[in-house]
């Protein structure tokens, strides 16, 4: 996984549903050739096969429940992210959190697959806990400014601070990134500055009206 980044996660919404969720992952490629820079796009299952196909930037999936392929009807299998062409998995987001067990299991047999491992945790000490499991990168993304447009970066920067220090302290090789109402280069940049080596966010990039446009402005603070 490459550093400085900026992980763009389409969720569920309908603005990244069925060929909207290409459109969007070209854009976001088209921004990380222009600028240098590592861009990755966490597309919903449904578009993951199509969007690895379409684009040559990382393809993460926005999280897993099982770890191999089988018989496991409705479920989503490690295994077959790979399979899919997928280089990376986000896990334990707050909208999908994992027991502790799971995530024990899933976090090296992700690493063995060679994929990319993102762990999303809501807080310092639940980020250190969740580096001391071998993820590529932590993710603080404190729940309650997802979705708010209002920057975790600016609103609780001690949160970010702490996790760094934390993280960087006892698992020197796990990254940490931050995410939550991140809206702007600026709440980008602001991340950047306290230590971060990247971003995740959702709403800022996949609702905006011009999604080529709001990429660049994202991603242009990760120029070096
Ligand atoms: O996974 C990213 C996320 O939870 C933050 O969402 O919409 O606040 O950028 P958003």
């Amino acid at each position: 996984m490459k550093f400085p980044i900026l992980i763009i996660n389409f969720k569920s919404y309908k603005e990244a549903a069925g060929p909207r969720a290409v459109e969007i992952a070209k854009a976001a490629e088209r921004a990380a050739k222009e600028l240098g820079v590592n861009i990755a796009v966490a597309p919903n299952h449904f578009e993951l096969a199509l969007v690895a196909q379409s684009v040559e930037i990382p393809v993460y999936a926005q999280g897993v429940d099982v770890e191999s392929a089988g018989a496991y009807t409705a479920h989503t299998a490690l295994e077959n992210v790979k399979e899919v062409g997928a280089s990376g998995v986000i896990l334990n987001h707050s909208e999908a959190p994992l027991r502790l067990n799971d995530l024990g299991r899933f976090i090296p047999k992700a690493r063995a697959l060679g994929l990319d491992v993102v762990t999303c945790a809501p807080d310092p000490r639940t980020s250190l806990a969740a580096a001391a499991l071998g993820p590529s990168a932590v993710a603080v993304e404190p729940p309650e400014l997802i979705g708010t447009g209002k920057a975790v970066s600016k609103y609780k920067p001690e949160t970010v601070v702490e996790t760094v220090q934390l993280v960087s302290k006892h698992f020197p090789d796990v990254a940490v990134i931050t995410g939550a109402g991140i809206e702007s280069g600026e709440d980008v940049e602001a991340a950047l500055r306290l230590g971060t080596k990247g971003v995740l966010l959702a709403s800022a990039a996949v609702k905006a009206k011009n999604h080529y446009q709001k990429i660049m402005e994202l991603a242009k603070p990760l120029v070096r």
